[in-house]
């Protein structure tokens, strides 16, 4: 635990930051899942590019777990340590595909997308002036994630485009 470095977080326990980070966590290993399964089950119309930008938020979502992972322990906390406890903590739950088309697999991502930036807005205003490293952090993550929803609402966008242009040609 960083001793010193911790006592300079002020106005917040710091019990309350590793269980706020590790409610985060949980939602980065299921966020994490739910791409990479996605990215194997679509199917549909342009799912390559589907397939291409699942997979690397993905591992975006495993960085992200390893960032709030490493704070947790800096901080004197121990990340969950098991998948149990992962649906248990989380936020922003898990969205089991149930269809595999492209653009319903789009849609349930931008719904999460959508909690991720509700969650990592809560904990930037949380640690504002308290707690700068883990402000720092959230902060990184919460751009990220703001990134991922755009990317995931134009590549839907493009695709709906697509099949309605594809429509008009055939009628
Ligand atoms: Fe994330
Ligand atoms: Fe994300």
């Amino acid at each position: 635990m960083a001793k010193f470095g911790n006592s300079i977080i002020k106005g917040l326990e710091i019990s309350e930051i590793i269980t706020a980070l590790n409610r985060a966590y949980a939602d980065e290993w299921l966020a994490y899942y739910q791409y990479f399964i996605e990215a194997k089950v679509v199917k549909g119309i342009m799912k390559d590019a589907a397939i291409v930008e699942l997979t690397q938020h993905a591992a975006d979502e495993l960085r992200h777990a390893t960032m709030v992972a490493d704070r947790i322990i800096q901080l004197g906390g121990t990340p969950l340590l098991s998948p149990k406890e992962w649906l248990i903590n989380t936020n922003c739950g898990y969205e089991e595909p149930k269809e595999f088309d492209v653009v319903c697999i789009l849609q349930d991502s931008i719904k999460g997308e959508q909690c991720a930036i509700s969650i990592y807005s809560q904990l930037v205003d949380m640690t504002r002036d308290k707690d700068i490293v883990t402000y720092d952090i959230v902060s990184q993550i919460l751009a990220d994630e703001v990134e991922h929803e755009e990317d995931l609402q134009a590549l839907h966008d493009d695709i709906t485009e697509f099949i309605a242009d594809l429509k008009k040609s055939l009628n």
